[in-house]
This record gives C-alpha cells, structure tokens and sequence, in this order.
C-alpha cells in the first residue's frame, strides 16, 4: 500500500471517520452478530489456501500476509466502529485486482471477531468461485438480482475459510452496469450489510481500463482500493485509472507482483 500523501489521508481519515460517527448515532441497534458462527465442512488446509492463492498462518506465505493485515488495519483506521463495504479494482486486467480482493477479505476473516463476505461483481469474467473451488450450483449475484424473490441466502456460499463467504457472480452478463446502478443492488449490499454489524463486504470488480463498472460500483462503495500490476501498469495510467473515483473514497493504492 502506498504511502503517497499522508496529509491528505489523514484529511480524509478525519472525514470519514466523522461520517461513520454520524451514521452510528442513526443506527444504534448495531445488529447482530455472526462471527462466532459455526462452519459447516472442513476448514482447508495451508497447501490448498495455496492452491487457491489465499493468504494463511504459516511462515511461509507472512510478508503477504503481513501486507493484507496492513491494509485491514489502514480500512479499519479509516472506518471507525462502523463495519463497510471496499471495492477492490485493478488499474488494467490480470493485475492481481480479484487477487488482492479475495485475500484482504481472507485477512478480515482471519480475525474471529469479523466475518467478511467477498462479492464477485465482474460478471463478464467472474472467477472467484474457479479459484475458490466453489460450484456456484445455486446461482449468484445476477440470478438474485433477478429474481430476488430467491432469497439472499441461497447465493451465499461457504469457501472452507472459516468465517469467509462468497456471493458469486452467476450467469454471466455483457451489460452489467445497469445491474450495478440498480436500486435492487443497492438495497441488496444494504440489506447485506446492516444484517451483521461484524460483517465486512468487499467487492471484486472489473479493471477501470475498459469498463465503466468499476466507476458505477464505486458509488455503492465506503472506500476504494486500487490494485496496480507492478512493471504492468504506467503511472500515467495509474494516475488515470484514481481520477475515476471520490478522493473520499480511495483508501489506498497497492502495487501487486504476480510473479
Ligand atoms: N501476488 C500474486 N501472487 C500470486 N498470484 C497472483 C498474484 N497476483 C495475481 N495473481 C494471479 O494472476 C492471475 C490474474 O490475477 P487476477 O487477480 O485475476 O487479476 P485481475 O482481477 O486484475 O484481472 C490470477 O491467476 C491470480 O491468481
Ligand atoms: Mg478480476
């Protein structure tokens, strides 16, 4: 995560840590809780959180996942006592944009007070339940969108991650941005996210270069997260890809090597 302008992150640490006050004033039955839920299935083992390019707690993979908690923290930070939803996004395609969002939200889940529900809102190449290894038979955020009278529930899955669930993206889609710019949608994340104060939302999107999704899903968001490919992306088109999104919004800039 960069470190660009401090002054101006603290300008607007104070802000939204502001808002989130104001919001708790308007909510002051925190919801109820869901963390310490049971999980059905087995928890996986660190060799198949590998596989499934996933953070752990062994030695092995700590400087990511130091790097992950690091970002938690920064959220965190940036939120108050007021739980959020993130949109983590990639500057151009393959630079690690599902990457990062799967596993900062593998990191919230990390911490048994908090449960994170990770959304994949790339619905013309949605990938998360492949590297997930979870058969989305039940359909996912479209088929909800839908037809919600499915039920949230239904599209909800376990990924074997104690703690961590995946919405899927469902049946694919080329025009996925009059979904986002639903009320539906926006009523969805709400409902999602007042149901559990401990639950954290994060939603995987397309990359801003060439598709105005990311720009729509960012107006559903608390903050932003923007994922640039290292060696992949100039700073020209880093500095391109930020100026899409409020500058109240974008938490940070992570620089991500795949190889
Ligand atoms: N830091 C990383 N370490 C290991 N594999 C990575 C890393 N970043 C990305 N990948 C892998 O590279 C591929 C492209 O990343 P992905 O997250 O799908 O990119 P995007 O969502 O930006 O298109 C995926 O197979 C992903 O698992
Ligand atoms: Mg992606």
């Amino acid at each position: 995560m960069s470190s660009k302008d401090e002054s101006v992150f603290k300008d607007r640490r104070d802000k939204l840590v502001e808002i989130a006050a104001r919001h708790a004033e308007e909510t002051p039955s925190a919801g109820h809780s869901i963390a310490l839920m049971t999980e059905g299935g087995h928890a996986l083992a660190p060799a198949q959180l590998e596989q499934r390019r996933l953070i752990h707690r062994e030695d092995s993979v700590r400087r990511q996942s130091d790097a992950f908690r690091e970002i938690r923290t920064r959220l965190l930070e940036l939120a108050g006592s007021q739980n959020f939803i993130t949109l983590v996004v990639s500057v151009s395609p393959h630079s690690g944009g599902s990457f990062v969002a799967r596993n900062l939200a593998a990191a919230f889940a990390f911490d048994e007070t908090k449960t994170s529900l990770l959304i994949d809102c790339n619905l013309r190449y949605p990938n998360q339940h492949k590297e997930l290894g979870v058969d989305p038979a039940k359909g996912g955020l479209i088929d909800y969108l839908e037809h919600p009278i499915r039920g949230l529930k239904s599209i909800i899955y376990q990924t074997g991650i104690p703690r961590l669930r995946l919405v899927p993206a469902g049946t694919s889609r080329e025009n996925s941005g009059e979904f986002f710019s639903s009320f539906r949608m926006r009523a969805m994340l709400d409902s999602l996210r007042c149901r559990y104060s401990d639950r954290y939302l994060f939603l995987d999107g397309p990359a801003v270069n060439g598709s105005p999704d990311a720009r729509i899903l960012s107006d559903l968001a608390d903050f932003v997260v923007v994922v640039v490919g290292y060696g992949r992306d100039t700073p020209a088109a880093v500095n391109q890809a930020v100026a899409n999104f409020e500058t109240s919004k974008l938490a940070g800039v992570v620089f991500n090597q795949s190889s």
